[in-house]
Order: C-alpha cells, then sequence, then structure tokens
C-alpha cells in the first residue's frame, strides 16, 4: 500500500501538564523500545495547554504533534480563539477538524469545518477532518448521505496544489462508537471508507485520493485495533480513550506497522 499509517492520539479535554508529560514520556519510552521494527506515523493532540510541553518532550522524536480544533479567521478580535498559525509557531504540524464532539456541542457545520480546513492549510497544517453518522442516522439508513454531505463540503475549499491535497487526512468517526465501547464492525468501517475513497476518486482523481488517508475512530483498543486496520480503506486510527494510557495507545501502534 503506498499510505504510510498514522495512528493519532486525540487527547480531548483530558491532561494537566504533569499528566501529559507522563503520558508522552511513557509513548516515548515504547517507541524507544521499537526502534528498528516497522512502526507507523503517531501523532499526539494534548489540549493548547499541554501542547508546548509535551513539544519540548518530543524534539528530536519522530512522534508528531496536533491541535484538536482551530479558527478559521486570521488574527484579530476573535476573544478565546486560536489560529492555525499559533498552532506551528509550538511545533504542531497536524490539526483535528470538526470532530463530531465539536459538530454536535459547539454547533460547527460542515461548511464551517471546510473553511477551517483552508486556514489550517492556509497556516501550514495538516489538517484532519472527522466525518461520522449518528446512530439514529445509521437506523435510519442514512449513513452513506450524511457522509457525503460533511465530505462534499471540504472540496470547494481544498487548495489546488497537489501535493497539498495528497496530505489531506480523512478520519470517519461513527458518533455512536466514540466513547461508548461499541466500535463499528472491520466491515461497516471498510465500507465507509470505500464509500469516501470512491468520492475522492471521483473529485480529485484516482492518483490524489490513492494517497490521501482515512481514519477509522471510535472505540479502537489494543484488542480490536489490528484487524480494523487490516482493512484495505482504513489507513490507521484517531484513539480517544485509550489513547490516555500509554501502555494501550502502543498496543494500537502495534496493531499497524509500517
Ligand atoms: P474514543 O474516541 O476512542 O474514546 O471512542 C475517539 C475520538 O473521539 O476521536
Amino acid at each position: 500500500m503506498s499510505r504510510r499509517g498514522l495512528v493519532a492520539g486525540n487527547w480531548k479535554m483530558n491532561g494537566l501538564i504533569e499528566v501529559a508529560d507522563a503520558l508522552v514520556g511513557g509513548i516515548l519510552a515504547g517507541l524507544e523500545q521499537r526502534k528498528g521494527k516497522n512502526v507507523c506515523e503517531v501523532l499526539v493532540c494534548p489540549p493548547f495547554t499541554a501542547i508546548q510541553s509535551v513539544g519540548k518532550r518530543i524534539a528530536g522524536s519522530a512522534v508528531k504533534l496536533g491541535g484538536q480544533n482551530m479558527s478559521e479567521h486570521k488574527p484579530g478580535a476573535h476573544t478565546g480563539e486560536i489560529t492555525g498559525e499559533m498552532l506551528t509557531n509550538i511545533g504542531c504540524s497536524y490539526v483535528i477538524l470538526g470532530h463530531s464532539e465539536r459538530r454536535s456541542m459547539h454547533a460547527e457545520d460542515s461548511n464551517l469545518v471546510a473553511r477551517k480546513m483552508a486556514a489550517a492549510y492556509r497556516d501550514g497544517l495538516t489538517p484532519i477532518v472527522c466525518v461520522g453518522e449518528t446512530l439514529q442516522e445509521r437506523e435510519s439508513n442514512k449513513t452513506l448521505d450524511v457522509i457525503r454531505e460533511q465530505v462534499s463540503a471540504i472540496f470547494p475549499h481544498l487548495p489546488a496544489d497537489t501535493a497539498k491535497r495528497q496530505q489531506l487526512v480523512l478520519a470517519y468517526e461513527p458518533v455512536w462508537a466514540i466513547g461508548t465501547g461499541k466500535t463499528a464492525t472491520p466491515e461497516q468501517a471498510q465500507e465507509v471508507h470505500a464509500f469516501i475513497r470512491q468520492m475522492l476518486v471521483e473529485q480529485l482523481g484516482s492518483d490524489i485520493a490513492s494517497k490521501i488517508r482515512i481514519l477509522y475512530g471510535g472505540s479502537v483498543k489494543p484488542d480490536n485495533a489490528a484487524v480494523i486496520f487490516s482493512k484495505p480503506d482504513v489507513d490507521g486510527g484517531l484513539i480517544g480513550g485509550a489513547a490516555l494510557k500509554a501502555s494501550d495507545f502502543l498496543a494500537i501502534i502495534d496493531g499497524f506497522p509500517g
């Protein structure tokens, strides 16, 4: 496969500096033990207040740093907001956008998420755009309609540059599987990932589509990671709860060699 696996930890609103430092210390120690092995790309997304401290810890390692959200605006009068440039300034290379918790609790719609994506590119970040259906939508057979609406919104806002388009990361996170212990079956995940890939082929051409990584997120744990990651269109995972324990996060990383 031409796509390198990516396992990303979304720490959400967890981690005072000492806790975050200890967590990343554990991850670094585990990766050190795996030196020389075929390890996928590893990303941690701490809360804003811990990014800098975690960034200092991972300096010189292969672990990448990301934010969990950012503003679509340029610097200015936006109290409480943060620009992508502020994230790159403290060492981030990625940013998670449109997480279902942002969509549902902070009224972010697909258009806003797409504008944030454009701002992330402008500020030198690789966006990880999250999409996913609720349980009610799945049960009323609307899953693919919801995914189509959420993914379609990004195309008008993508930069024209091929290299930047190939960098894009999408994350399929069924809302009903997030933090619930319920995971999509590998087949359910693959069905949606393949659907997204097909949309990418239609909009961007097969060459670019074959390079874009699509992560799965939603109750990924050490015991289910490898089987989910074995599906052809699943290129890694966006990990919430299990990313808060170094040994679990490392075991999930082991589920995606290379
Ligand atoms: P979870 O969260 O692994 O705790 O289900 C995933 C996410 O929200 O990104």
